[in-house]
């Protein structure tokens, strides 16, 4: 791993510029449709934070990509008295995710838990696809993968690459079933009017998941390109090779997302970390933001 070319504990702040330069030769596709999943403090410290790597996933795309960012707002959507605004409420995703959400071209998609935000031409098509379903055929989170847009983990495991639940669903686990949720959301105008989401929660017992062992397959399989975006070890993938690998695993073993004997699959490349706010991919633990 080249972290030595990037200085140690005391290296230089990232600007726009260089995490353009580590999102381009990583393979991020100028003109592309792309979700990201991240963690701000594993890059090291960036000038300008959240808005600055906002800027540099905007700039790395151009004017004819469209990114995608997870808005989702469980565990507080679990309230009975939970008021989802699409304009207010804020995405629990992270700080970059939030400042997509709050981009002056961002538009979110509308779902209790599940919402996402999306900046770019195809923006409008993607949060407005579907019904009530956040994992349906024709929902926005499908609509990336079938498009065959991209995922980047930014300084995150594969345990968030959110798209894995789409074929958990897509291949009807026995694990996970529909359930309709009603609560209120805030209009534009201010009133407040009933509003129903439906998500498909692991039922009791599950043993919880493990999308490492799935990712790290398709790293042994060279389907994952791996490199360094600042301090994060950055992971990226395509929405066709991942629905094709979920379902070779799945039909090999019924159980490959889940953990066995509650273990995650550890990740080959660079250190996974987990810290009190979740778990953390990087070259240089050192390095990451907040743990001087
Ligand atoms: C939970 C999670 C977001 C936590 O990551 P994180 O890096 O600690 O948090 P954020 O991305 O919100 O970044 C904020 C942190 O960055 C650090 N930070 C602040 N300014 C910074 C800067 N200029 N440069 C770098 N880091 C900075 C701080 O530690 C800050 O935490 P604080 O607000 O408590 O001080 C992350 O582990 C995660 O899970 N991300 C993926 C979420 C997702 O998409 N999930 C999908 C469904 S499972």
């Amino acid at each position: 791993m080249n972290t030595e070319a990037k200085g140690g504990r005391n290296s230089k702040p990232l600007d726009r510029t260089a995490l353009v330069r580590d999102l381009t030769r990583l393979g991020v596709p100028r003109g592309g449709l792309l979700m990201v999943h991240s963690s701000l403090r594993s890059l090291g410290h960036v000038t300008g934070g959240a808005a600055t790597v906002l800027d540099a996933l905007l700039q790395t795309l151009g004017p004819d990509g469209t990114l995608v960012l997870p808005t989702f707002t469980y565990p507080i959507a679990r309230d009975p008295d939970f008021v989802f605004d699409p304009l207010r409420t804020p995405s629990l995703m992270g700080a970059i995710s939030d400042a997509g959400r709050r981009h002056p071209c961002a538009r979110r998609s509308l779902h209790l838990q599940h919402s996402i935000a999306a900046i770019g031409p195809l923006a409008e098509t993607i949060v407005t696809a579907g019904g009530v379903s956040a994992w349906d055929a024709d929902s926005p989170m499908c609509q990336i993968r079938d498009r065959d847009g991209m995922y980047l983990l930014l300084g995150v495991p594969y345990q968030n690459l959110t798209a894995v639940h789409l074929s958990e669903i897509e291949l009807q686990v026995p694990y996970r079933k529909p359930v309709r949720n009603e609560r209120t959301m805030r209009r534009p105008d201010g009133s407040l009017v009933p509003f129903a989401s439906i998500g498909c929660p692991p039922q009791p017992g599950h043993p919880g998941s493990d999308f490492n062992r799935l990712g790290q397959r398709m790293e042994d399989a060279g389907l994952v390109r791996v490199g360094e975006v600042g301090n994060a070890i950055a992971r990226l993938l395509s929405g066709h090779d991942l629905r094709r690998a979920a379902r070779d695993l799945y039909e090999q073993d019924a159980n490959g997302f889940l953990r066995q004997d509650g273990l995650v699959t550890p990740l080959a490349y660079g250190h996974t970390l987990e810290t009190d706010r979740g778990e953390h991919c990087v070259a240089d633990p050192s390095r990451m933001s907040g743990t001087e």
